[in-house]
């Protein structure tokens, strides 16, 4: 049995990472996907909230499980005995960084390969932090989302937007 694992912030899931992660499960028998910490961000959904959006999200597809994990990728990939770790790759910039941590992770467990997917075309300019930027101007996310979570994380956004206006 194959097993990927998807890991990320997923601050929020967007319709790229839900596209590499369809891709994933087709490629592989179980896909995990598993929110993490990413010690240069400070994430304005908690993990719960997270986890929450990324089950409702993928509930339609039966190999994908989804999980939280506090260390390091690594670990969790010796953990669960994992074959691949996927990511997805939009432009150049993000090669560096994903280079870096492909290395890196294969230094501290080399049985599990990191696996490129290039971003479909149409969420090339896509990002968390661009959806979050959008909903908290008010403005309609759900072209960048998927529909079961749209009102949640714009609810979330706006609400937060206007405590603080207020506060
Ligand atoms: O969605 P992101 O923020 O690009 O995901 C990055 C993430 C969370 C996968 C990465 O920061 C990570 O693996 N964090 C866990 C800690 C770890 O293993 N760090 C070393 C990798 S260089």
């Amino acid at each position: 049995m194959s097993l990927a694992i998807c890991p990320g912030s997923f601050d929020p899931l967007t319709l790229g990472h839900l596209d590499i992660i369809s891709r994933a499960a087709r490629m592989f028998d179980s896909v995990v996907v598993v929110v993490m910490f990413n010690s240069g961000k400070s994430p304005a959904f908690t993990v719960e909230e997270r986890y929450a959006f990324i089950r409702k999200s993928v509930a339609g597809i039966p190999n994908v499980e989804v999980d939280t994990y506090e260390g390091l990728l690594a670990d969790y990939c010796a953990l669960r005995g994992a074959d691949a770790v996927v990511r997805g790759l939009r432009v150049m910039s993000d090669f560096e960084y994903e280079f870096q941590m492909a290395l890196t992770n294969n230094s501290l467990h080399p049985q599990t390969e990191t696996i490129f997917l290039p971003a479909n075309r149409e969420y090339m300019f896509l990002s968390s932090s661009v959806v979050r930027e959008i909903a908290r101007f008010g403005r309609d996310i759900s072209p960048f989302v998927p529909p079961e979570i749209a009102l949640d994380i714009q609810a979330r956004l706006c609400g937060k937007e206007k405590q603080h206006e207020r506060g």
